[in-house]
């Protein structure tokens, strides 16, 4: 049995995904497409060890008890045929649970070196349904961190496949944090309160494809004024929908519609950047590479230094070590 150690990026969805279609499965209700950062990254070490009697699971130095990582090791465990508990320690360079998606970095990045330390080709990974099915389990977005760039995600079968490489298109993605606690309502809660409430999920839902299509034309055509605003439209449509459940869901806060309103204005002056939020507070901000120093002077103006992420194209998650 050996040691696995991966990496994975977070990923930020350009076009939402917010609904499933069957929670037990965690298939959506909507496809998806997103950003895979580098710089934002999940490491995790997997070690199967025959002398543990139980999962251990060390985050950033704290030993933490999580079923989903239980879940994932089991399933990687049923595919292997590997009987050992595994040792799991796992640092994340984005704050958890915060709407920062370090889920998906943190499942992709488990999933990956699960596989590997259990003597399962990482390669093939990413092709192999049962391996996507037990990723998306542990989060709805997470297998759009297994491949790098522009990735989308299909509605049917969950698949994930890549619209452009990481080194396809010189974009740029600056968050700005604006708040560290966690997120007052987990995603898997919300969807699920807005699919049973909200008199704009099946609107939602139905106008989707659309926007999804304008988003790949617009990779396509590596037209970021396109993808853009199609950007916007696709956060502010999934919001809307959220506002309307009953109760009202809503992540956003003033300082949330502060950073809108300036990247706005930056846009008006001729500086192409565009904004979405995801079931958190924090903006995320899409820009050509070439103009994130000034998106960056715009956020300072609001956010401390510290609070502003930045990452550019990245690429899905890989193996960076392995060992006896
Ligand atoms: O991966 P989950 O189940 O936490 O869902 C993520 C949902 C959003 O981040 C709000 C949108 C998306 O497509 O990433």
């Amino acid at each position: 049995m050996r040691r696995a150690t991966a990496e994975a990026g977070i990923n930020i969805a350009l076009v939402k995904y917010w609904g499933k279609r069957d929670p037990a499965a965690n298939l959506p209700d909507v496809g998806s497409i997103s950003l895979t950062l580098s710089d934002l990254v999940t490491r995790t070490t997997v070690r199967f060890d025959p002398a543990l009697e139980r999962d251990r699971f060390v985050l950033d130095g704290l030993p933490r008890d999580d079923a989903r990582v239980v879940e994932v090791l089991d399933g990687v465990r049923a595919i292997a045929g590997v009987l050992h508990r595994a040792a799991v320690s796992s640092r994340n360079g984005v704050p958890t649970a915060s709407g920062l998606a370090s889920s998906a970095s943190g499942t992709a990045a488990l999933a990956t070196a699960a596989w590997a330390a259990a003597g399962l080709d990482p390669a093939a990974a990413v092709d192999d349904p049962r391996f996507l099915d037990l990723v998306r389990k542990g989060s709805g977005s997470a297998p759009r961190s297994l491949l790098g760039g522009l990735v989308e995600l299909d509605k049917e079968r969950g698949r994930v496949h890549q619209l452009c490489p990481e080194g396809g298109w010189d974009l740029a993605m600056l968050v700005a944090r604006l708040t560290k606690g966690p997120k007052k309502t987990l995603s898997r809660q919300g969807m699920a309160h807005t699919k049973a409430t909200s008199p704009y999920y099946a609107p939602w839902v139905a106008e989707h494809p659309a926007d999804l299509e304008a988003a790949r034309a617009a990779i396509a055509a590596r037209d970021l004024p396109l993808l853009g605003a199609v950007m916007e439209r696709s956060t502010c449509r999934m919001h809307a929908c959220m506002l309307a459940a009953d109760p009202p869901l809503r992540y956003w806060r003033g300082r949330t519609l502060d950073v809108a309103d300036a990247i706005e204005d930056l846009r008006a002056q001729g500086v192409g950047a565009w904004y979405t939020m995801d079931a958190g507070p924090h903006v995320k901000v899409l820009c050509a590479a070439a103009d994130a120093p000034q998106v960056r002077e715009t956020l300072s103006a609001l956010v401390p230094p510290d609070d502003i992420l930045e990452g550019r194209p990245g690429p899905g998650a890989r193996i960076v070590g392995e060992g006896p």
